[in-house]
């Protein structure tokens, strides 16, 4: 994929200069984030949106490049790879002596090859639940590690999906590592929640966004997914977010945790 530059915005104030309370608390913080799967889609569009407010630094995850910017840097790395993500994170999560918040954003995924168990490859099965539900599981893990004894918050974002929460034939493997990242970000919340160390953790829905993903189901096999239709006509009738809408929404959620105490969230109501 080409690099693509982007333009270093300058932050603009909105409310006619005036800043509002969020404003002065969340956009102004000199915050780090580390996000996956930024070579497309909702993280790249994350990224892209993040890097231009000044005091946002972005590490991004992927196995292809995304863009070029100065407060974006890149890590290509395969998220199948598992058991090389601690060596990952001693790259990725550095001290930060200017940070006032980190951010994690587990958000690639993969619905790998769609069809039925029994029908599909199972090293493709291993790969979606190794992208999908083990390394978000051992990020979050590494991230708290790292960062459990700085006084800052810090906030944990896994990208889920409606599928976590509904059965679709197709997507076995998809739907259960979702549903498996919702229970294991509910569970870290209560740690946390104990532990009481600045860490809040989120697992949500985006919703149904036009991108590659969507893209590659629509054009499954409609032998391997009955529901394929249903796909086709929210394309036509228009209906699928854009990546940059959703990365709206992220930014707005993160601006404004305190307002959702919620673990489970789905951006559709937000
Ligand atoms: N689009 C939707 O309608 C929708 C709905 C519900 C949930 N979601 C969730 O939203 C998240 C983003 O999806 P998207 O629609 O933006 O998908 P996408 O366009 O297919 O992008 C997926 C991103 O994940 C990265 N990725 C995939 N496999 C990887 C691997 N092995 N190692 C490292 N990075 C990997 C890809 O980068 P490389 O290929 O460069 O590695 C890419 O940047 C996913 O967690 C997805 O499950 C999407």
């Amino acid at each position: 994929m080409l690099q693509t530059s982007l333009p270093d915005d300058e932050h603009k104030f909105p409310y006619g200069g005036l800043p509002k309370k969020n404003f002065i608390f969340a956009k102004t913080m000199e915050t780090h984030f580390f996000i996956t799967g930024t070579s497309r889609g909702i993280g790249r569009a994350l990224a892209e949106r993040l890097v231009r407010n000044p005091f946002h630094h972005v590490v991004g995850i992927a196995r292809h490049p995304a863009f070029q910017h100065s407060r974006y840097t890149h890590i290509t790395a395969d998220l199948t790879e598992v058991d090389k993500l601690p060596e990952l994170a001693e790259k990725l999560f550095t001290e930060k002596p200017i940070a006032k918040k980190l951010v994690l954003i587990n958000n690639a995924g993969t619905l790998s090859e769609i069809g039925y168990v029994g029908e599909i490859a199972e090293t493709r099965m291993i790969a979606s639940f190794r992208v999908n539900m083990i390394a978000p599981a051992l990020l979050c893990s590494l991230f708290i590690r790292k960062y459990r004894h700085l006084q800052i918050p810090k906030t944990i974002i896994n990208v889920s999906s409606g599928a976590g929460k509904n059965p679709y034939d197709g997507w076995a493997t998809y739907c259960a590592s979702k549903a498996g990242l919702d229970m294991f970000s509910r569970c870290v919340q209560i740690e946390q929640d104990i532990r009481d160390l600045g860490f809040r953790i989120f697992s949500v829905a985006p919703g149904v966004v036009d991108t590659q993903m969507q893209q590659d189901i629509r054009q499954a096999n409609t032998e391997g997914f009955s529901r394929i239709e249903r796909f086709r006509l929210l394309k036509e009738n228009r209906e699928l977010s854009t990546p940059e809408e959703v990365a709206e929404k992220f930014i707005h959620l993160l601006d404004n945790e305190e307002q959702y105490p919620e673990v489970i969230l789905d951006l559709r109501g937000i």
